[in-house]
């Protein structure tokens, strides 16, 4: 930001120059104190000090301008005129601890009305009680004024980096980005978790994911195919990690010989994710401030384990668990856990899902029909993947979809478009903003949702 470039600048700055800046930025905190005022200017994730000082001789700075700054409310956009030096001691509480501008002007670019919250409050650390504290949900009321703090405006820069790190990856190895509509005649991925509505009189509904679509493009012959847009579940889940609307990163691709494959495109997609997140340093310097967390562990390869290996290690740890059931959330945490342990990684696949436990067109494994080709991810223990082989098998997918209860008219043409020659394939669906929350160790998805979508939450 241009706070950042202040410090270089000012070094750069010759014997005898002066460093002559107007900057634009916030009232993040202001104080008065006799003759003088200190303000706290941020911008984005920076903070920087300006102080004003009454110079009697110069008459640069009066004693009615000292009254009008500290008079300004806080949030106010201003310019701040002034030169920039070297402070004498490391400015505390400021991201910019070298550099302070001493100010000669301070113009109100637009005045802020009384805050519903103190910003100071939302920047707090959650295990510093010494100050003011504002609650979760007045904060996503307001979110507008909250997305301000420099922890979450680190956050969306982190979220909208791994969705850049997500398109690179998948553009390097020539998948196509595709758009697929978002309004559909049925369900995708089963379930009550449908918004439906009304399409010209028709019964419709907002996508459960690409998943039908980005299917249909593969027998299009596309080759590998991804997109990155919004998915709809009208899950009435209230916990930290269900949204009602959240970004789905999606991939899709034939298959040669094995669902191995895909499990391939994901290590080395994450890997690559990782490693480029790894460089956003002050970004997650400012999330680490507020929300303190361990750094990601992975390893290259990622971890592989079949859903047996990870059944076997649930029950040595004493937990009773159907081995043909789907993971329970505390299972999955369990499973993470023990998996750290023994293998010293946040990040692991596990593959080979029971049956049961998968939609209706996931492939069943050749050698055993309880199991599929099919795999979920984790990061710290919570799911942030699931994805399969698909049945491209017209028959099979009509038996597998009537034995999971869906309409298998709603999905005629999905079922038909294998009909006329359909490679095997594969994919995933990848939950943006549980990336972000997971490999930044936050405890709730609505952080890292910009105006998330929940079973209560319809505005901002
Ligand atoms: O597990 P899901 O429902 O799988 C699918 O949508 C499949 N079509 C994917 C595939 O290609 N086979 O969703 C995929 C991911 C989850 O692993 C999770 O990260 C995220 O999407 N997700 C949610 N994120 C936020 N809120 C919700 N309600 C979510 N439901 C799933």
């Amino acid at each position: 930001t241009e706070l950042s470039a202040l410090e270089e600048k000012v070094k750069g700055t010759g014997d005898g120059e002066v460093c002559q800046v107007r900057m634009r930025g916030r009232l993040h905190a202001v104080r008065g104190k006799g003759k003088s005022a200190f303000v706290v200017l941020r911008s984005g994730t920076e903070t920087l000090q300006c102080v004003f000082f009454v110079d009697k001789e110069s008459k640069v700075v009066s004693k009615g301008m000292i009254k009008y700054v500290t008079g300004l409310s806080k949030e106010s956009i201003v310019d701040v005129e002034g030169v920039a030096v070297v402070a004498d001691k490391p400015v505390d509480g400021c991201s910019i601890k070298g550099v302070e501008i001493q100010g000669t002007g301070l113009f109100c670019v637009s005045r802020a009305a009384p805050l519903p919250f103190d910003i100071a409050d939302a920047c707090r650390r959650e295990d510093d009680t010494t100050g003011g504290t504002v609650n979760q949900d007045t904060r996503l009321n307001n979110r507008y004024i909250d997305l301000r703090t420099p922890a979450n405006n680190a956050i969306f820069r982190i979220q909208s980096a791994v969705g850049q790190l997500f398109r690179e990856n998948m553009l390097g190895r020539d998948f196509v980005e595709i758009h697929s509509p978002k309004i559909m005649a049925g369900s995708s991925e089963g379930g009550s978790s449908v918004f439906e509505l009304s399409y010209m009189g028709r019964p419709a509904c907002l996508a459960q994911s690409p998943q039908l679509c980005k299917q249909m493009a593969i027998c299009a012959d596309f080759g590998g195919v991804f997109e990155i847009g919004p998915v709809f579940r009208a899950e009435k889940s209230f916990t930290h990690r269900h949204l009602c609307e959240f970004v789905g990163m999606d991939f899709e691709m034939p298959i040669k010989e094995h669902y191995f494959e895909l499990l391939d495109v994901i290590d080395d997609l994450f890997v690559y994710m990782f490693d480029g997140l790894k460089q956003k340093k002050k970004e997650l310097e400012a999330i680490n401030a507020q929300y303190p967390f361990e750094p990601l562990e992975y390893l290259r390869p990622s971890l592989r384990l079949t859903f047996e290996e990870g059944v076997k290690m649930l029950q040595e740890a004493g937990v009773e668990i159907d081995p043909l059931d789907d993971l329970s959330t505390e299972t999955e945490r369990l499973l993470g856990k023990l998996v750290k342990e023994k293998y010293k990684t946040d990040f692991y696949i596990l593959h080979r899902y029971p049956l049961n436990a998968r939609p209706f067109y996931t492939m069943p494994a050749p050698d055993n029909p309880d199991y599929t080709n099919s795999y979920d991810v984790f990061i710290r223990g919570e799911e942030i993947i699931s994805g399969a082989q698909r049945i491209h098998d017209p028959v099979l997918l009509t038996e597998r979809a009537k034995a999971c209860g869906l309409d298998v008219a709603t999905i005629e043409s999905y079922i038909k478009s294998f009909s006329y020659g359909a490679p095997p394939h594969g994919g995933c669906g990848v939950g943006l903003e549980r990336v972000a929350m997971l490999y930044l160790g936050l405890n709730n998805i609505r952080k890292t949702s910009l105006f998330p979508r929940d079973p209560t939450r319809l505005t901002p």
